[in-house]
């Protein structure tokens, strides 16, 4: 967040103003009016959604409940699901019209957080090492935000401390809160039996570009790769990154190079890229890990590659083909924007995600995730001497 921004309201005679704080880029509700439990749900809903939002000065856990109570009523006033006969990409604009608008409404259930961070409710749990993980060191002002995010923040924290199971490293990767987070392993697993090109088993560097958590690196690392360098234009990941290759003990083997650049200088024997998969516009600052409106990344990615490689190297592209199933990326886009980039695709493997999403047959975009496909695409420069 670069600058400030306040809002104020009334209660009782008294004006207030404080800080406002949103990490996904929440605008300051223009409309603020105290609320505490005594506010029943129905009019905290026709409330939000006029665009007035509610500070809350009550007990936490009725926030909590409140919060429940506004997600059911806006779900079940959300627009029906597509019939069989509408397509996957108006299916998909629809669930993310209303997954946006969801969270502006509740987004507007906001609480106070005193200058330490601490949450000034009744009842409230002790937030502060979670928010200055998420926000940074405490800051001399008190701050407004949303719950809704303040949840995130929390279960961010959680995560972060417990880690999650990468059966390919053998190792728990730990995730920090704002960077993309290997929850879907089969891409993982791609990275981890691929074969590696003869330079790359035989002493030569591999860039990891976009590397998040780090974990394509430390798998990379894991098998063998002498030297990995990795960039990622978000400071969070490069924090997270430096933290999870220190864990693993793999400083000497993997650098993180920040400075925002997505090559780091030089020619690498294999270079890995896991570009956000769909070409549409993120919801919030959080999702910029998954959507991409112009597929800036890939296309950096493609065009760059083999004025990076080594002889004998191969760029490594990951990416489901979910987006050709919604509808937002033409079949042999993909392929025409990698023949355009001067590539040829040395293979293909693919493999079925297996998360809960891709079986629930409830889900409007079911058909589109049940038929996906993940795949790592061998890239090697069509002209090698290039
Ligand atoms: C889909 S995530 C992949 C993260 C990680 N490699 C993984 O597979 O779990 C894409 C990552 O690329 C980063 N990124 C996006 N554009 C970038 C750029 N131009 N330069 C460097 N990193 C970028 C994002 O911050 C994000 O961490």
């Amino acid at each position: 967040m670069s600058e400030t921004r306040w809002i104020h309201w009334i209660d009782g005679d008294a004006e207030h103003t404080a800080r406002w704080h949103s990490e996904t880029g929440m605008p300051a509700p223009r409309q603020v009016v105290p609320a505490d439990d005594r506010v029943n749900a129905s009019t905290a809903h026709r409330l939000t959604c006029e665009g007035t939002a509610l500070l809350w000065q009550g007990d936490y856990h009725q926030a909590r409940q409140l919060l429940g109570a506004l997600g059911r009523r806006i779900d079940r006033k959300a627009p029906p699901v597509p019939s069989e006969t509408s397509s996957a990409n108006a299916a998909f604009h629809l669930q993310r019209r209303a997954s946006g608008h969801r969270a502006r409404v509740l987004g507007r259930l906001l609480v106070p957080l005193g200058a330490d961070h601490a949450l000034a409710l009744r009842r409230a749990p002790d937030v502060r090492a979670a928010c200055e993980e998420a926000y940074g060191p405490p800051r001399p002002t008190p701050s407004v935000v949303s719950l809704r995010e303040l949840l995130g923040v929390l279960g961010a924290h959680q995560w972060r401390t417990k880690g999650l199971d990468v059966s390919a490293i053998g190792a728990r990767i730990h995730p920090h809160y704002g960077v993309f987070s290997p929850t879907r392993g089969e891409y993982v697993d791609l990275v981890a039996r691929a074969p590696l090109p003869h330079p790359a088993s035989h002493g030569g560097p591999a860039f990891d570009l976009g590397t998040g958590t780090g974990v394509l690196a430390a798998v990379l690392a894991h098998r063998g790769v002498s030297r990995v360098v990795a960039t990622d234009n978000n400071p969070r990941a490069v924090a997270c990154a430096l933290a999870n290759m220190s864990r693993l003990g793999l400083t000497r083997q993997v650098e993180i190079a920040g400075g925002g650049a997505l090559f780091p200088p030089g020619r690498a024997a294999l270079v890995v890229c896991n570009p956000p998969w769909l070409p549409a516009k993120p919801n919030s600052a959080l999702e910029q890990g998954v959507y991409d409106p112009k597929g800036t990344m890939l296309h950096a990615f493609l065009t760059g590659l083999a004025d990076h490689l080594l002889p004998g190297g191969e760029g490594w592209l990951i990416m489901s083909d979910l987006a050709e199933h919604l509808g937002l990326r033409a079949p042999g886009e993909l392929r025409a924007a990698i023949t355009a980039a001067g590539l040829r695709v040395a293979d293909r493997i693919g493999t079925r995600p297996d998360h809960l999403r891709a079986s629930d047959p409830t889900d409007p975009l079911h058909a589109a995730r049940a038929a996906e496909v993940t795949s790592l695409w061998r890239l090697t420069p069509e002209r090698p001497e290039r």
